[in-house]
C-alpha cells in the first residue's frame, strides 16, 4: 500500500508512554508516503520497525558539545532521521523558541541533510489577511539567510493554531487563501514549487476533505497519529483517493 504523492506526517507529540507501545504504533504506520515523527528517546527503537515510512524528528539542536539535553541534527541524521518538525507552535508557546531560534534550527538541519518540516499558523481564527500577514512575518522571520537551492528542500505545514487539538479543523475553503499566499510568497523567494500541508485536527473523517485538493500536499496529524486505529484508518482513507 502506498499513499500517492501526498505527505502524512505523524506527529506522535510526548506519546506514548513505552517503547512496546510506540512500536505498535510504528508498525501501523509503516506505509510509503508516511513520516513518523517520534518522541527523541523512541526514535532509535522506531527506525528499527520501519521499513517504508521515513523516519522524522520533533525537534533538534544546531550546536554540539556542551548542552544538556540537547541532540543535534547531525546525531539525528545519523540514527536514520530524513524530516525534522521545526518551529511547531507548542515549541514556540510553551518552550520560548523565536524566529531566530527557528532560522538556526532551520539551516541546521539543512545542513545535516534533513528536510525540515516548518510550522506556521495563526493565534486566534481570523480574516484571511491577517492570517495571511501573520505567517507571511513568520515565514519571513525563520527563512532569511537560507540560499534559494536549500528552501526548495523546505516543506511548510500551514496549522492555525486554534485549530491545534480542539477538534476544529479549519476547512478547505478556510485554508487555500493562505496556503495559496505561501505557495506564492516561496516561489517569489525561491522559485520553486515547495510542499504545503495542513495541520490542525486533522482525523479519519476528515483527511480527505484536504488531500483531494491539488493544492494541499498533505497533512500533518498530532493527536490521531498517537492512536494506532486512527493512523491507519488516515492512511487507508488518503490511499482510497488514488490521486
Ligand atoms: P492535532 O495536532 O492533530 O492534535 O490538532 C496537530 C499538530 O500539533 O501538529
Amino acid at each position: 500500500m502506498r499513499t500517492n504523492n501526498k505527505l502524512i506526517v505523524m506527529n506522535w507529540k510526548c506519546n506514548p508512554r513505552s517503547i512496546a507501545e510506540a512500536r505498535v504504533l510504528a508498525t501501523a504506520s509503516d506505509v510509503k508516503g508516511v513520516v513518523v515523527c517520534p518522541p527523541a528517546v523512541f526514535i532509535h527503537s522506531v527506525a528499527t520497525k520501519l521499513k517504508k515510512a521515513s523516519l522524522g524528528a520533533q525537534n533538534g539542536f544546531w550546536e554540539e558539545g556542551a548542552y544538556t539535553g540537547e541532540y543535534s541534527f547531525g546525531q539525528l541524521k545519523s540514527v536514520g532521521v530524513k524530516y525534522a518538525i521545526i518551529g511547531h507552535s507548542e515549541r514556540r508557546l510553551l518552550f520560548g523558541e523565536n524566529s531566530q531560534i527557528i532560522s538556526k534550527k532551520i539551516a541546521s538541519a539543512l545542513a545535516a541533510n534533513i528536510s525540515p518540516i516548518v510550522c506556521v499558523g495563526e493565534k486566534k481564527r481570523t480574516t484571511v489577511s491577517i492570517a495571511v500577514k501573520t505567517v507571511v512575518a513568520e515565514l519571513n522571520n525563520s527563512l532569511t539567510g537560507i540560499s534559494k537551492e536549500n528552501l526548495g528542500k523546505i516543506i511548510l505545514a500551514y496549522e492555525p493554531i486554534w485549530a491545534i487539538g480542539t477538534g476544529k479543523n479549519a476547512s478547505l475553503a478556510e485554508i487555500l487563501p493562505i496556503i495559496s499566499a505561501m505557495k506564492k510568497y516561496m516561489i517569489d523567494l525561491s522559485g520553486k514549487r515547495i510542499k504545503i500541508i495542513y495541520g490542525g485536527s486533522v482525523s479519519p473523517e476528515n483527511v480527505n476533505s484536504y488531500t483531494v485538493s491539488p493544492f494541499i500536499d498533505g497533512v500533518l496529524v498530532g493527536g490521531a497519529s498517537a492512536n494506532k486505529q486512527k493512523s491507519a484508518e488516515i492512511i487507508k482513507k488518503l490511499h482510497s483517493l488514488n490521486l
